[in-house]
């Protein structure tokens, strides 16, 4: 034995393994499994969108671009926001990341220092809270609990949880895995205490426009937070532009943040491809038409299958209100999710993810995601029922 063993920090040794990749993995090219595990659509990104690319790798664009993100797409993207919450955002503010995920780590390299007590709302797929843990930050858990109209937010629970020695609250809405979404009233309470303690509100919304309810987005803290706010809202082109496989992703900040988030940039991925970057210029200019489309195709694949599931007996299926999935349980099965999600790939051929993969609150769930095809979603839904004895 050498004295000193060649592995990984604590920290990242006390990382958890994805648990919907535990599941996934093992059954990932089986032809008898029909997967509904991961979070994307089954059609890949428009036409339109891929031409871009193709047009920009054709004229060579394939050299390093600014930190932050090409100009153009930066202007684009403050742009885009500005007419979808109603409030100027400027392109100071923006920060081209290279995905959702790479900007909630950019936005937690920024706020989290080891140690510092970060909130998160739980269920949550399983970045948001191992991001800053891999920091060293101490996260703590606020739950939302289930009810017959769909999960909610104890909100003087949550306000309780954001303590003075709090440095972050990491909120995603809506909400992967159980589509929760905050309601408007929710907001201001929360920006308050936030404000008040000097906690960063690190608020994550890729699925912003995933939402089945009223307006073009779903309620978001950008129209009511001040420019200098501790707001950071991390974004992603993979969900709303059917984009997952590019890698690109944008931070809102303040903008005397922004500098220093080019320099993060710089030591993490320097900066994104600029023929992705392209594409997204495209997605972002071709205006809502596909978005408008996408949502109106998700909105009746949820009521097809929470309509599916609870005509199941014996399963609760809650209505999310935004993202693109669905989470139920089965009564009698109250724990051990990832052995029921198990079972279910190695006796039903019905791949999902199981809710402990989303912290403590998701125990006992399986998320099923809908972005796909009816006929599709009857097979499994028919699987599911056989599974059952029904
Ligand atoms: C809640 C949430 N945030 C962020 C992301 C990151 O998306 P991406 O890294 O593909 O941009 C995902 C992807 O599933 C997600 O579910």
């Amino acid at each position: 034995m050498p004295p000193h063993p060649a592995i990984a920090r604590s920290q990242v040794l006390a990382l958890r393994g994805s648990k919907i990749r535990e599941v996934a993995n093992a059954a990932m090219g089986r032809p008898d499994v029909l997967p509904f595990w991961f979070g994307e659509s089954d059609q890949p990104t428009s036409q339109a969108i891929r031409q871009a690319a193709i047009a920009a790798l054709e004229a060579g664009r394939t050299f390093y671009t600014h930190n932050l993100g090409q100009p153009a797409l930066r202007r684009a993207t403050a742009a885009y926001l500005t007419r979808l919450h109603g409030r100027p955002i400027g392109e100071g503010r923006l920060a081209i990341t290279n995905s959702g995920v790479s900007a909630l780590m950019i936005a937690a390299q920024a706020a989290v220092s080891p140690g510092d007590r970060v909130v998160v709302v739980d269920p949550v797929w399983p970045n948001v809270a191992e991001i800053p843990r891999i920091l060293g930050a101490e996260v703590a858990h606020v739950s939302l609990r289930p009810g017959p109209e769909g999960f909610g937010l104890d909100l003087d629970q949550l306000l309780e949880a954001l303590t003075p020695d709090t440095r972050a609250l990491f909120l995603n809405s809506p909400n992967n895995p159980t589509g929760w979404t905050i309601s408007p009233d929710q907001r201001q309470p929360i920006l308050e205490r936030c404000r008040e303690l000097g906690v960063w509100l690190v608020a994550d919304d890729v699925y912003e426009r995933l939402y089945f309810g009223e307006g073009a987005s779903a309620p978001s803290f950008l129209p009511l937070a001040d420019p200098d706010d501790r707001l950071i809202s991390a974004n992603s082109f993979s969900k709303a532009w059917r984009m997952t496989g590019w890698r690109l992703g944008w931070l809102v900040a303040p903008p005397t943040l922004v500098e220093r988030l080019g320099v993060l940039l710089e030591y993490n991925t320097s900066c994104a491809p600029d023929f992705v970057q392209a594409a997204a210029m495209t997605a972002i200019e071709a205006g809502d038409a596909d978005i408008v489309a996408l949502r109106t195709e998700l909105a009746a694949a949820r009521d097809h299958l929470i309509a599916g599931l609870r005509a199941i007996p014996g399963v609760t299926a809650p209505q999310p209100a935004g993202a693109m999935y669905a989470v139920f349980r089965l009564a009698g099965e109250t724990g051990d999710s990832l052995a029921l999600a198990k079972r279910l790939v190695n006796e039903a051929g019905l791949g999902l993810a199981p809710g402990a993969a989303f912290g403590e609150g998701g125990e006992g769930w399986l998320r099923w995601c809908f972005a796909a095809d009816r006929s599709r979603l009857d097979e499994g839904l028919a699987r599911l029922r056989a599974y059952l004895g029904g």
